[in-house]
């Protein structure tokens, strides 16, 4: 392929968007120069709520692949792109379908809930789907006579347990990126920065969580952000975050809790992948019929719940 410019690069890619009828979304932690193409950035549901409802022909999704997954399943007749295949999410791929069934076949009047980070295989097994910004409010509003498994992420699912006071069996999966949290780093970040907050994502273990100010989705921490008078921030979560809160809210100083916070996967797609992705119309991805018909069932089931209860932590 013959060399371009980043300015090239982007004067391309608006190019295509136009001739495909194509809209870029990017998640939060994807890096700065993906962000700054994109039409929007933002956390797993508002992104999914813009994949299910849209006039594009062609999604690009510059996340990871249960992200790309869940935009086809919501829309199928569309082309859903992922622009790097490889980009995937350590904690999804720790759950399988066949050994959720198992364990579903051991309780079986619990209901399945599943965090948004799992694969249509795990979806397609489960009652509820739900993302950081509306876990507790969804999960709060289950039957309180029903017995709960949550799947994947054993530090989601605890800190709702210690949130909303409802029991749980626990899938022991979890974000190696957000496993990285210690009390100890929390602890010398308050002593250097007394006056900072510190907002954390969920997927953080609890006993951090309980260290820290707020517990946010990456969509919730660019809202308390844009409303708190503080000068100084400490910012528990990936990396990629930093770039959309500073772009945001210039006059904030955002101290990252470690620099080790980075999601390899989230960083996989670079502009040029992007510009590939839009000429050669890849990768596509798509899901079985079958799997996605059962699949779409509790994402959709939560989409209508976070209207109605108006969540967005
Ligand atoms: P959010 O939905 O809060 O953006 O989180 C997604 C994710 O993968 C966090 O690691
Ligand atoms: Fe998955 Fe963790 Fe990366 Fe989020 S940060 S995509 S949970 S591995």
């Amino acid at each position: 392929m013959a060399f371009f410019s980043d300015k090239e690069m982007v004067e391309r890619i608006v190019q295509l968007k136009k001739k495909h009828n194509a809209i870029i979304l990017a998640h939060n932690y994807q890096l700065g120069e993906v962000q700054d193409i994109a039409d929007f950035t933002g956390d797993s549901l508002e992104l999914s709520m813009i994949a299910a409802k849209n006039d594009a022909d062609v999604i690009v999704f510059c996340g990871v692949h249960f992200m790309a997954e869940t935009a086809y399943m919501l829309s199928p007749r569309k082309t859903v792109l992922l622009p790097v295949k490889q980009a995937g999410c350590l904690m999804a791929d720790m759950a399988k379908g066949g050994e959720l069934k198992r364990l579903k076949a051991r309780h079986p009047d619990a209901l399945t809930v599943c965090y948004v980070n799992s694969t249509a295989a795990v979806k397609a097994e489960c009652d509820l789907c739900v993302t950081s910004a509306n876990a507790f409010d969804l999960v709060r509003a289950l039957p309180a006579d029903r017995e709960i498994i949550f799947v994947p992420d054993m530090n989601l699912g605890a800190n709702i347990m210690n949130a909303t006071g409802r029991k749980m069996i626990l899938w022991q999966g979890f974000c190696p990126t957000h496993m990285r949290v210690t009390a100890e780093m929390i602890a010398a970040r308050r002593r250097e920065f007394p006056d900072a907050p510190v907002i954390i994502h969920p997927e953080c273990s609890p006993e951090v969580v309980a260290m820290a100010d707020e517990a946010l989705s990456t969509g919730g921490m660019c809202r308390y952000v844009k409303s708190t008078g503080a000068k100084q921030v400490n910012v528990a979560t990936e990396l990629g975050l930093i770039h959309r809160l500073k772009k945001e809210n210039p006059d904030i100083v955002y101290i990252p809790l470690s620099e080790q916070m980075v999601c390899p996967d989230m960083k996989m797609i670079r502009l040029h992948d992007v510009l590939q992705s839009l000429e050669r119309m890849r990768y596509k991805i798509t899901v079985p019929e079958d799997i996605r018909e059962k699949a779409v069932r509790p994402i959709q089931r939560m989409l209508e719940e976070s209207a109605r209860l108006s969540t967005g932590r």
